[in-house]
């Protein structure tokens, strides 16, 4: 299976940690505090589950991820008001509209094409006027970057047969698919980023 998560789901929080320290969690949170309350809100490839501490209780919350051990992780922080996923994104049949969809470091996983299908299946799903909150890794020109974002590509494709070989350009193809940026915040020199967008 592509993309399977599986297998690095036990010490994916400590790769994460000793590679990037509290940066990703950061990152993926940063927006969070915008979530209105009583939302709906779908979240994409959660994984273990860390960024439930950032999401209000008074939130409904759909936590999808293909992942059966991410899944198992994740359930364990929180359950009031939140319907736990197991499934491809790609394939499921999810029943929209939300206030807003989280992808972190989801869109990272996916080869161009998918990616594409990924957008316009998140821009169908979510209410007019509704908000898209991405963090994940950009391309900085500079070389050590580079290694970096070449180094976790191969263990991911080792470990996780990851479908995508190279960063894709996330924030150019998500303003291609009819998304416009209404704030960003960078981190680390700017290899980080989260971003938030409306339909
Ligand atoms: C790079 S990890 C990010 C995990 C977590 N969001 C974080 O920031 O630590 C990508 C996550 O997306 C999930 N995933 C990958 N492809 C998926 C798909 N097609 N549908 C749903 N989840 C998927 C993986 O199982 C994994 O948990």
């Amino acid at each position: 299976m592509k993309n399977d998560f599986n297998k690095v789901a036990g010490f994916y929080d400590l790769i994460q940690q000793i590679a990037f320290g509290n940066t990703l969690v950061k990152a993926a949170a940063y927006f969070l505090n915008k979530l209105e309350k009583n939302s709906r809100v779908l979240i994409l490839g959660g994984g273990t589950g860390k960024i439930l501490n950032y999401v209000g209780e008074d939130i409904e919350v759909d936590y999808l991820d293909l992942s059966k051990r991410m899944i198992s992780q994740a359930s364990a922080y929180r359950s009031e008001k939140i319907v736990f996923i197991r499934g491809d994104f790609l394939e499921m049949q999810l029943s929209g509209p939300y206030d807003t969809v989280i992808c972190p470091f989801f869109l990272d996983v996916f080869c161009q094409d998918n990616l594409e299908t990924v957008l316009s299946k998140i821009l169908m799903l979510l209410r007019p006027n509704g908000r898209l909150v991405v963090s994940d890794f950009r391309h900085t020109g500079k070389k050590r970057d580079r290694i970096l974002i070449f180094l976790m590509y191969l263990f991911f494709r080792v470990f996780s047969h990851l479908e995508s070989r190279n960063l894709p350009s996330i924030h150019s193809t998500i303003l291609k698919n009819g998304f416009r940026l209404e704030d960003r915040r960078f981190f680390r020199k700017g290899l980080i980023f989260s971003h938030i967008y409306r339909n």
